[in-house]
């Protein structure tokens, strides 16, 4: 039963990612400023377009932004413990492998089984955003599609939500062809998005009337919370830069460069355009919308920044996806190097130097789960499976300071153990602050998670030859 604990020395880690020539390893391409971009490309997209007016009208009404301060905080104080262990182990897979190095491979499979689950239903719930923001883009042309074609059963005469199936596809074959072609379209998407976001806040700022920031806090600090873990699905993608860390050029110092660079930008932009779109409309009228920004400047009546936003937010939501299953296979990759799953997903195309097998794997089942399962189902389930990836890595990195404290650290998280006990707190807030039904839900992946260890992956895990 012991081996259950048994930890992979970063030492033996760091060897099996050398392991070179024989089509094993990935391409390095990449650096501080890609990762940057990167990151923006995975953490800017559903949550600040769509996802602000769902938390404004339900829970936290004008303090919105105090949502986004809260969620902001856990994601800094985790986003300085990946930082941390990103340039101490630049290996792919991320919070998977942190914790196979730190506290042992039944942590590890756990994390593993989480981020499957964060990535995957946030590719899947992601695409059902895209979908919903580009039929309303065709609309607004007079291009109507049928009701039973974009949506998932059971929502609005709906038999089957095709955009979203055919953006997926599309995404897995782009990342099918490789990382450098990927990421230069990623550059392109996250400069769109920036570029609309900035907009908003250029024309909103003039359209601020402060008395729809009266009453400020409607629903009491219970949906001040309510409302951060719901926008966390904004800040989710930061540890996504950790991921690629094998295709990284310079990694112990591009990896926390990345990682923070990115968390900044995006915190600064949330803040802002929280406080402007609360400003700009009553928090109520948000009920009525499922995009929020390019709704408020409709609303004060400026319909080209509108469209124009529109179109951005289908940019940028498209960069989210890229990075998300760039991401989700990258963690396969890492943990089938390991045995915990089949081989055969970790294997890398011997010309094209992409994993090509796990990115179909990817592209099937999120594109199955995002063409027939309603938003709301998937959406929430993502922050759960991430905020227990932060609370682990979290505590990984105090325990390793205790028990390695001899590894080199490129980069040192500030304040230990202050600073990874606080982002545990405010991630354990927030997951108390989602729905009942998440939590059940996310206990019941966990049960089958820990079932599929004790069947196979112990079974084959290649710690077992020695
Ligand atoms: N943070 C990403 C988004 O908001 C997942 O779409």
């Amino acid at each position: 039963m012991s081996n259950i604990f048994r930890t992979k020395s970063i030492e033996k880690l760091l060897e099996g990612a050398q392991e070179n020539g024989e089509g094993k390893s990935l391409k390095k391409v990449l650096g501080a400023f890609e990762l940057t971009m990167l990151g923006i490309g995975a953490i800017i997209g559903t949550g600040i377009f769509v996802l602000t007016g769902v938390a404004a009208a339900k829970y936290s009404g004008p303090a919105l932004i105090l949502s986004f301060v809260i969620s902001g905080l856990a994601c800094a104080f985790a986003g300085l413990c990946y930082a941390e262990f990103a340039a101490m182990v630049p290996i792919a897979g991320s919070a998977y492998t942190y914790g196979y190095a730190a506290l042992g491979e039944i942590w590890a499979w756990i994390i593993g089984w989480d981020l499957i689950l964060e990535y995957a239903v946030t590719i899947s719930a992601v695409a059902i955003g895209w979908s919903g923001y580009i039929v309303s883009l065709l609309k607004a042309a007079g291009i109507h599609l049928p009701a039973a074609l974009i949506n998932a059963p059971g929502v609005d005469g709906g038999m089957v939500n095709l955009p979203a199936i055919i953006i997926i596809v599309l995404i897995a074959a782009l990342l099918i062809r490789g990382v450098k072609e990927s990421a230069t379209l990623n550059n392109i998407m996250v400069g769109i998005k920036i570029a609309v976001v900035i907009l908003f806040i250029a024309l909103g700022t003039f359209h601020i009337k402060p008395a729809n920031w009266v009453p400020f806090m409607p629903f009491g600090w219970k949906g001040v919370f309510q409302g951060a873990a719901i926008v966390f699905f904004a800040y989710i993608g930061f540890d996504a830069v950790s991921t690629a860390a094998e295709e990284v050029k310079n990694p112990q110092k591009d990896l926390p460069k990345g990682i923070i660079a990115s968390l900044i930008v995006c915190t600064i932009l949330y803040i802002v355009v929280s406080a402007i779109l609360t400003g700009m409309v009553p928090f109520l009228d948000f009920k009525e919308t499922s995009a929020p920004v390019a709704y408020a400047l409709a609303q004060v009546g400026i319909n080209w920044g509108s469209a124009l936003v529109s179109v951005g937010a289908v940019s940028g939501i498209t960069s989210v996806l890229l990075v998300m299953m760039f991401g989700q296979t990258r963690v396969f990759f890492a943990m089938s190097r390991d045995g915990l799953i089949p081989k055969t997903l970790g294997e890398v195309h011997p010309k094209l130097l992409t994993p090509v097998k796990s990115t179909v794997l990817v592209g099937i089942v999120t594109s199955l789960v995002a063409g027939f399962t309603p938003i709301t189902v998937v959406a929430e389930l993502s922050n759960i499976g991430t905020l227990a990836a932060f609370v682990i890595v979290s505590a990984a990195v105090i325990m390793l300071r205790v028990k390695r404290p001899d590894i080199k650290r490129p980069f040192r998280c500030p304040w230990v153990p202050v600073i990874p006990l606080l982002s545990t707190f405010f991630c354990v807030g927030l997951i108390f602050a989602l729905p009942r039904i998440t939590h059940i839900r996310f206990i019941v992946w966990l049960v089958i998670g820990i079932v599929i260890y004790f069947t196979y992956s112990r079974k084959h895990s290649t710690l077992n030859n020695g």
